[in-house]
């Protein structure tokens, strides 16, 4: 049997310096590497807390874990985001994934157990891609040709005609372009026949339904050769025997799963022990990458499968994908700030079921910890921790473990308790880490239940006559507290050591063994009933507060200052020339009664006779700021009526947004230009 105390939160990075414990069974886990191309969003967030929980329940579970995550940092769109912030690639990646909010600090702030974190420019990494581009290309899986095709820049990928939708990017929706240009090409029909019996007659590519989709769309229509090398830009891993090309980011990025363990490099030798990974959790627009041309690749180069690749469905909100672009992004840090990371964490994994779409909302996100963290959970623990400390002062006596006379809830209860640890495996390994959480919480309403069934205030009404029959039943709730909380720990691993603290569970009462032995915590041990776990949350006024978070949130993102785009179509010169500007001198201005917006302008325009100008600028201009300024207006517009006065021209002002507010200045010439004077 094994017999694993729980390893509590490994700090960032740790197991990069454990020692490896060969005798356990091992379990190599990845996240996708995220883009760093901007702050990442609730939907990362996701994919990340649920591998991290997997590899937490494996550790508890007492497998030697590996956990790998890290950054895709190559190809044309962080090129192009780079130089419209005028900076290199690297100094632009650097500050997404090192920088303050960025993907390293945001994994901390989940508490994410990752053993090691790669970012595909770390140079032993790069070598590595390049050693494997020539393996593949010496054994003739590589060869050079054009392509001609369909090219979606955001998602630097080449479709064909017949994998359009609607004529655009099946995965993002956006135009594609037509490009052409000399490459190189992976033999991926060759391995046609391989992937197809790898789909759909092993248990490889979970969940089943992803099989269908990808044997339907890419498998029956005929795996076309890929093409893998780009000479359009420069931002990616060099092909060395061939300079102006470029590794497809896709190669890069897919084969960091190995480079990160040590494959075809010394900076880490974790190769042989750790591959094959067990699991790749990936999203479901990745599904294709992961399970048709990784394991092409790896047959080519001649390495062992990964054993499965699960996708996992999409968070969505209002029921479209998040995304930067939509600008539909829903923040972690703001949620974990409000609600704290185990709420957060918690919520992710119990709401959606793991492989299928879920709808995201604030509503949902407080329901949920309200009901099950607030209700189920939080009660459970502090009315029986409440009641060891009132009847019994924190202490059960001896011998409350065992009663005599068991009622038919107490049987229940303990059988209900000793099954669980084996129906969450079940789950678990299934990875339908939802309906793992959902096992647990029957168990807590199950014990919430059984308080009423006992009505322990009742029985302490008279402690000489039932005192040792409350002292059981407080010692069962405590019990079942305690193996619920042992399988709670890969969810929330903070949360569930306070618990701990409050039911007197020590290290040996924590294990995964001890889940399943019913009577593990000892008798008297200490209890105290600390602070509450998980505050109930008043919905109205979180979500006010959220809505006024995001919204400033919004605002600070906003570029500091955005100008409209130069029009592109032409004026011709003559109908230029026909405009009349003129420097006007204001002899008087007003605000126009009923009217927030407009100014009234008697002007100089140097004719002899008053010139009346309505201008809506009083937001930016009291009218007395105005008198005696020379201003710029075009005269020879037809003349207009506005809120009943004559309007014969405009003021000229020029116009930009600043932090998502507009601005305007009136242009304003110098005092010695006579009224009058006309501007070429
Ligand atoms: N760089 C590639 C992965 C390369 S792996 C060799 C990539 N990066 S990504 O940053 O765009 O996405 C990383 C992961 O986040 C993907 O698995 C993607 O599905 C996931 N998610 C991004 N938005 C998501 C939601 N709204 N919901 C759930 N997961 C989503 O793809």
């Amino acid at each position: 049997m094994r017999n694993c105390v729980n390893p509590g939160p490994l700090p960032f990075g740790a197991a990069d310096k454990k020692e490896k414990t060969m005798e356990k069974k091992k379990f190599y886990i990845t996240t996708p590497i995220y883009y760093p191309s901007d702050k990442l969003h609730i939907g990362h967030t996701y994919c990340t807390v649920a591998t991290d929980a997997m590899a937490r329940y494996k550790r508890l579970a007492g497998y030697d874990v590996m956990f790998l995550t890290g950054t895709d940092e190559h190809g044309q769109k962080i090129e192009q985001k780079a130089n419209e912030a005028g900076v290199s690639p690297k100094e632009f990646v650097d500050r997404i994934v090192e920088g303050p909010q960025g993907v390293k600090d945001l994994w901390k702030l989940m508490n994410i157990s990752n053993d090691r974190f790669i970012r595909t420019t770390d140079d032993y990494h790069v070598a590595a891609v390049q050693r494997i581009f020539k393996k593949m290309y010496d054994n003739g899986d590589i060869y050079k040709g054009a392509y001609k095709g369909k090219y979606c820049t955001p998602c630097e990928s080449f479709w064909t005609e017949s994998q359009l939708v609607d004529g655009c990017c099946p995965d993002c929706g956006r135009p594609v372009v037509d490009a052409e240009e000399e490459a190189y090409f992976f033999r991926l029909s060759k391995y046609a026949d391989r992937i197809r019996d790898l789909l759909e007659n092993t248990d490889f590519l979970q969940p089943r339904s992803r099989v269908n989709e990808m044997v339907k769309n890419f498998i029956d229509p005929g795996l076309e050769d890929l093409c893998v090398s780009r000479t359009s830009f420069t931002w990616g891993v060099p092909v060395d025997f061939d300079p102006g090309h470029v590794v497809y980011v896709w190669v890069d990025a897919l084969f960091n799963y190995a480079t990160a363990m040590g494959y075809l490099n010394d900076a880490y030798g974790d190769y042989d022990h750790y591959w094959p990974a067990d699991y790749h959790f990936v999203g479901k627009e990745i599904v294709r990458f992961h399970s048709i041309i990784w394991p092409a690749m790896l047959m080519s180069v001649g390495e062992p499968l990964p054993k499965h690749v699960f996708g996992h469905g999409w968070l969505l909100l209002d029921g479209g994908k998040m995304s930067k672009s939509k600008g539909n992004v829903v923040d972690p840090y703001i949620l974990a700030e409000k609600f704290g990371v185990d709420a957060l964490r918690f919520f992710l994994m119990r709401t959606f079921p793991f492989g299928s779409d879920g709808n995201f909302s604030n509503e949902l996100l407080i329901q949920t910890i309200n009901t099950d963290l607030a209700n189920d959970l939080g009660n459970l623990v502090s009315r029986t921790t409440a009641m060891v400390g009132k009847y019994f002062g924190g202490q059960l006596p001896e011998g409350c473990r065992t009663w005599d006379a068991p009622e038919n809830f107490d049987t229940d209860l303990i059988a209900m308790v000793s099954a669980l640890r084996d129906t969450y495996e079940t789950q678990m390994e299934a990875c339908a880490p939802h309906n793992a959480l959902a096992e647990v919480f029957k168990v807590i309403q199950r014990a919430n239940k059984y308080i009423d069934e006992t009505a322990p205030w009742a029985l302490a009404k008279d402690m000489e006559a039932n005192g040792k029959r409350l002292a059981h039943v407080l010692y069962n709730l405590l019990e079942a507290t305690r193996v619920c909380g042992i399988l709670l720990i890969p969810f929330m691993p903070e949360s569930m050591e306070k618990l701990f603290r409050q039911i007197g569970a020590g290290a040996e009462a924590q294990t995964w063994d001890s889940a399943k032995v019913w009577g593990t915590l000892p008798e008297t041990t200490a209890v105290v009933k600390g602070e509450n776990l998980f505050p109930r949350i008043d919905m109205d006024k979180a979500l006010e507060e959220l809505e006024a978070a995001a919204e400033a949130a919004k605002k600070a993102a906003l570029p500091a200052i955005e100008l409209e785009p130069q029009l592109t179509e032409k004026v011709d010169f003559d109908t230029f020339c026909k405009s009349d500007f003129r420097a006007v001198k204001v002899k008087a201005c007003e605000n126009v009664k009923k009217s927030e917006k407009l100014l009234r302008f008697t002007l100089d325009d140097g004719t002899g006779t008053d010139r009346q100008i309505l201008s809506g600028i009083a937001k930016w201009y009291k009218p007395e700021d105005l008198v005696g300024k020379t201003l710029v207006a075009i005269v020879n517009l037809p003349p207009r009526k506005m809120m009943g006065h004559e309007s014969n021209g405009m003021l000229i002002s020029a116009v930009h947004t600043e932090k998502g507010e507009e601005k305007l200045n009136l242009i304003m010439v110098d005092d010695c230009i006579p009224a009058g004077a006309k501007l070429c």
